[in-house]
């Protein structure tokens, strides 16, 4: 039997397990990234293993996010950066050097290699041919140590691109639609493999912004071939003889296969709050529009702000509208700059930002109260922007550059001339330049680790032994994100290496004496429906409940990043086995689990609500490695101690 893209990646990289679908596989990644707001809590981890130097065969930390220096603290989380990566033996992205995902693409991404990164959208790789995974920053961390990643094998489902995309529709439309029809969860335990004559069309960036927003459908991960078109990508980056060709075997066997013609497609929009709440800009009553950004790992692309200054061009931003535009990289800026389409921009009334992640996550560029915001970024979820009520739109850079125009949400094949941009693609010849990259010494061994007043050590977990008795400190519907357990902002941000101060946000958009709740309580339970904790990967949606005492979470389900971050941080992630049962808990129900650690080994575990006097069944859906770990108190206690057994 033929092996998929995914299957022959994995197993040349493969250390535990057969790759039967659904059983724990144990593969080493080749390239490790983080970036500054995960990263400093990596580091900090890696630092307690003792480790002299880091043993995967590339490691890269970005400083990208938070780049406002507002005070001392964030400045102070980039020299601690600086200093770990000198120490470490790990290469710096310096700040203004470009967003994560979009210049490890364009930089050290190698056909077949595997990366792991502490952020979400390090899926974006896999435009290149890179089996990518998402983790959280501790993962990174063992991963820097040479230790194997641990994960179900997925099932890997075929995406196949039919026909060819019409002007004015992007390959931001592709991943609309297939969230459109598959959802946020419809990815879950997935790899989505993209195949067909479609795919010879999409250039590697446009790869990578269907790669990128794999994670919105809740994919492990999603992966082109790596093919001429890769290959002519390498080249002009200078990197040709990184290239390998990459397909799927004749034989290959998929799980799932699903069409997406892309001759028939049009223009997309995800509407608040939710990025697969997808509808045809066509379809939309008009939409009033204060603020439109372009920008971010999805869209900041050459060719993404070059199609938009082209429909930007001899025209104006609508007086109601403040547009913001940020390249991806610095090398997409120097080459924007070099072809004079920064200027068309500037002409035009857009405002040029910093190649960084800002608007994105909500550093900076808030929108107005109840504001609208057009974006070409990743996630629309309540309070990713930075204003808590503002309406987040998603859509491709065509799109939101027409929206500038009009000032309500428009498409370029509304009145716009959109065969203008059938030409623009990918320039002729890429502006290299590495001088942002900071290597590290050949001995780091006497570095000095810089650390201001913000960085604060990571709170270990408590052990959990006998029972438990706790109260509900607080029960949430769907579809919670981290971004709603610990909002992403500036505060967030600037906060990120300091726990304590972190956790005071917790919960902040959804229930405001969470924290004071949780304090009084001192160790509680959290209540969640379905796919609780999905979104971005930040383990400080793990680490702040886990210092506030939160001692599990009893949901419906629980998104595959934050599981494992729970479980690295002693919170076990209880799912409900019949989920009528939610309907039986309330806020401050007392709940009580007998003998604990022996309930997490037997996987099945019984809640007593003893303010209700009903018991009911809930799972542990853990590896008895993953139940080890927990019964440790998590994973720095479970390195620190391997040999412990329960
Ligand atoms: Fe940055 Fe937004 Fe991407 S925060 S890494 S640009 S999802």
């Amino acid at each position: 039997m033929g092996l998929t893209i995914a299957e022959k990646i994995i197993k040349n990289h493969l250390v535990d397990g057969d790759m039967t679908t659904g059983s724990e596989i144990g593969i080493i990644f080749d390239h490790t990234l983080t970036h500054d707001v995960t990263g400093t809590l990596g580091y900090l981890a890696f630092e307690t293993m003792n480790i002299p130097k880091v043993k995967a065969e590339l490691s890269l930390s970005y400083v990208d996010h938070n780049l406002l220096q507002a005070d001392y603290k964030n400045m102070d989380d980039h020299m601690f950066l600086k200093s770990t990566a000198e120490k470490f033996g790990v290469i710096l992205s310096r700040a203004g050097n470009g967003i994560c995902h979009s210049i490890h693409y364009q930089r050290f991404g190698k056909p077949g290699k595997t990366l792991i990164g502490s952020d979400s959208h390090s899926t974006t790789g896999g435009g290149l041919g890179v089996l990518c995974i998402g983790a959280g920053a501790l993962d990174v961390a063992m991963s820097m140590a040479g230790e194997a990643y641990y994960l179900q094998m997925p099932e890997i489902v075929k995406v196949e691109l039919k026909g060819k995309l019409s002007p004015g529709v992007a390959a931001k439309d592709i991943i609309l639609e297939l969230l459109r029809r598959i959802g946020v969860k419809g990815g879950l335990g997935k790899i989505m493999e993209y195949s067909g004559k479609g795919v010879n069309s999409l250039s590697v960036p446009e790869r990578a912004t269907i790669t990128n927003m794999g994670a919105e459908v809740g994919a492990t991960t999603s992966i082109f071939p790596s093919d001429e078109i890769t290959k002519e990508f390498l080249v002009k980056q200078g990197r040709e003889k990184d290239f390998v060709e990459i397909k799927a075997d004749e034989d290959a066997v998929y799980s799932e296969v699903i069409t997406i013609d892309l001759d028939t497609l049009m223009p997309l929009v995800a509407m608040p709050s939710m990025p697969d709440n997808v509808v045809k800009v066509s379809e939309l009553e008009q939409v009033k529009v204060n603020q439109v950004f372009i920008g971010s790992c999805t869209n900041g692309s050459y060719a993404d702000i070059a199609k938009a200054a082209k429909v930007l061009k001899g025209k104006k931003v609508h007086p109601d509208v403040s547009l913001s535009v940020s390249a991806g990289t610095r090398q997409t800026f120097q080459e924007l700059m070099r072809d004079g389409i920064i200027a068309d921009l500037v002409t035009s009334g857009a405002r040029i930002m910093e190649n960084s992640c800002g608007a994105c996550t909500g550093i900076g560029q808030a929108p107005n109260t109840g504001g609208v915001s057009v974006r070409t970024s990743n996630r629309n979820f309540k309070g990713r922007s930075g204003t808590m009520d503002a309406k987040l739109y998603l859509v491709s850079p065509e799109t939101a550059a027409a929206t500038a125009i009009t000032g309500y949400v428009s498409q370029v094949l509304d009145g716009e001339n959109a065969q203008v941009l059938e030409n623009i693609g990918e320039p002729e010849v890429y502006h290299i330049d590495d001088t942002m990259f900071i290597y590290p010494p050949e001995d780091g061994s006497g570095v000095e680790i810089y650390r201001g007043p913000n960085i604060k050590p990571l709170p270990i977990p408590e052990i959990l032994i006998g029972n438990l008795e706790v109260p509900v400190v607080g029960k949430f519907g769907d579809n919670i994100t981290t971004d709603d357990i610990t909002p992403a902002s500036a505060t967030f941000s600037a906060l990120r290496s300091n726990v304590p101060e972190i956790s005071k946000i917790t919960f902040m958009g959804r229930d405001t004496d969470f924290v004071e709740r949780a304090k009084k309580m001192e160790r509680s339970i959290i209540v969640g429906g379905e796919n609780y904790g999905q979104g971005s990967s930040r383990e400080h949606a793990a680490v702040a409940p886990m210092y506030l005492g939160v001692k599990a979470v009893i949901a419906k389900s629980i998104a595959r990043i934050h599981k494992a971050n729970l479980i690295n941080f002693g919170v076990l992630p209880l799912v409900f086995k019949n989920k009528e049962d939610y309907d039986k808990i309330d806020r401050e129900d007392i709940l009580f689990i007998e003998n604990i650690v022996d309930q997490i080994k037997s996987k099945k575990v019984t809640v007593l609500n003893k303010t209700k006097d009903i018991s009911f069944e809930v799972e542990i859906e853990v590896t008895d490695r993953e139940a080890t770990i927990l019964a440790s108190g998590g994973k720095l206690n479970f390195v620190k101690n391997k040999n412990k057994k329960i």
